[in-house]
């Protein structure tokens, strides 16, 4: 249940990604420009309903502070560091730049995804199922 919830909103990231990546590489500044705000937003929501709902819940109850979530932090910082630099690409019309930071940052998300895809989540999963309703909930009104 978290774990549907919470690989539908990767894919919507992705998805935005995906357009402004297009856009850029078509030389559409305007629409490049929409679309990754849109992804900025879509990720900001996303990086904190996990540092701030789900990852201190796991937390609490598995007793693992410094274990996968302590990971799963640090390439969410990565991540922030990366698409702060391709703001800064398309903010100065280098798209060229901004597609090149674009290449890495994707394999950081899929890489990152699919660590949380394939082990973090369903140990929330099994961890979190009492409470699993009730953060469903707190996730989706983040
Ligand atoms: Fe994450």
């Amino acid at each position: 249940m978290l774990t549907n919830f919470l690989i539908a909103d990767h894919r919507d990231c992705d998805a935005l990604f995906a357009t402004a990546e297009n856009a850029a590489s078509d030389g559409d500044h305007a629409t490049a420009s929409t679309a990754f705000a849109g992804f900025e937003a879509a990720m900001a929501r996303h990086l904190s309903i996990e540092e701030n709902v789900l990852f201190p819940e796991f937390e609490a109850r598995s007793g693992m502070a410094g274990g996968p979530t302590a990971v799963m932090r640090m390439e969410h910082e990565q991540m922030r560091a990366m698409m702060l630099q391709m703001r800064r690409a398309l903010d100065g019309r280098e798209l060229d730049d901004f597609l090149g930071l674009g290449e890495t940052l994707h394999i950081l998300i899929q890489q990152h995804n699919m660590k949380e895809e394939q082990m973090l989540y369903p140990m929330c999963e099994n961890a979190l199922a009492d409470s699993a309703q009730a953060l469903l909930e707190r996730m989706r009104a983040y």
